[in-house]
């Protein structure tokens, strides 16, 4: 199935909505750092002894990550094969490129995703694999075993809210179309009144999650939420 391009195509769907649970679900988490140091903190901890003893030490976590990585591997390699395929299928150039009635949502698709890529490359070096401690107002010993202030060090230097905006303003982008396209794909827009719902989900789902990552960096950037 996965050979042919609407194979592709539905690979591509399922996982990217897989995805947007994730976010959505991320975004969540992360607005309790509004809720300060020990809300913050407590939910970290239960993040990784959620469902102790039946699960190992963060056997959730893990679950989510090897889905989450397979889902990666499915969206990634899909992206791909279909971008190498539209350029295979024809071998000269179009003299105007941009298509009619298309919007920057849909032309900044590929590399907006190749972009996303390498945010979630740098963010997962900052904050799981390295954790802050040369990108943190705070010493490294300080920043151990307290993820609120890991957050709070990172994003009380403009320059890391700035980064973080930038690669949630590429996000909001790629999820809006990405909604649409998938909804097509998965036959939702099939009617005039679905085009509609699909079309007012994806603004929506795009909005909040831009929305709802940034107020903790700026929160903590204009010193509402501190160390
Ligand atoms: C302003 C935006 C964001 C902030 C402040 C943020 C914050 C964080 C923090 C603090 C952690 C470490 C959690 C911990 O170890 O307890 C984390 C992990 C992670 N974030 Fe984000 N995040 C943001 C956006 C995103 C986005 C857009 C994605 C995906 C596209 C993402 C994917 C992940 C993943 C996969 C992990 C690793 C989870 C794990 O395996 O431990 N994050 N994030």
């Amino acid at each position: 199935m996965t050979s042919s391009s609407i194979g592709l195509k539905i690979l591509m769907a399922v996982t990217g909505i897989l995805f947007v649970l994730f976010v959505l679900a991320h975004m969540y988490g992360n607005l309790k750092v509004l809720a300060g140091e020990e809300a913050f903190n407590t939910y970290a901890h239960h993040l990784r002894t959620f469902g102790e003893p039946m699960l190992p030490y963060e056997g959730l976590l893990w679950g989510l990550r090897i889905v989450l990585i397979l889902a990666l591997i499915g969206h990634a390699y899909s992206a791909f094969t279909l971008w190498s395929r539209a350029q295979g299928a024809r071998s000269q150039k179009y003299a105007v490129k941009k298509a009619i009635g298309s919007t920057l949502a849909s032309r900044t698709m590929r590399w907006g995703g190749v972009a996303l890529l390498l945010f979630l490359i740098f963010h997962l070096i900052h904050f799981t694999i390295v954790k802050p401690s040369v990108n943190s107002n705070y010493p490294a010993d300080q920043i151990a075993g307290n993820p609120f202030l890991m957050v709070v060090g990172s994003f009380e230097l403009w320059w890391m809210v700035l980064l973080y905006a930038l690669a949630m303003v590429a996000l909001g982008m790629h999820l809006y179309h990405g909604v649409w396209s998938a909804s097509q794909t998965l036959g939702w827009t099939s009617s005039a009144k679905s085009r509609g719902v699909a079309k007012t989900t994806a603004h929506v789902v795009a909005a909040v999650v831009v929305v709802g990552f940034l107020i903790p960096p700026f929160a903590i950037l204009f010193g509402i939420v501190k160390g």
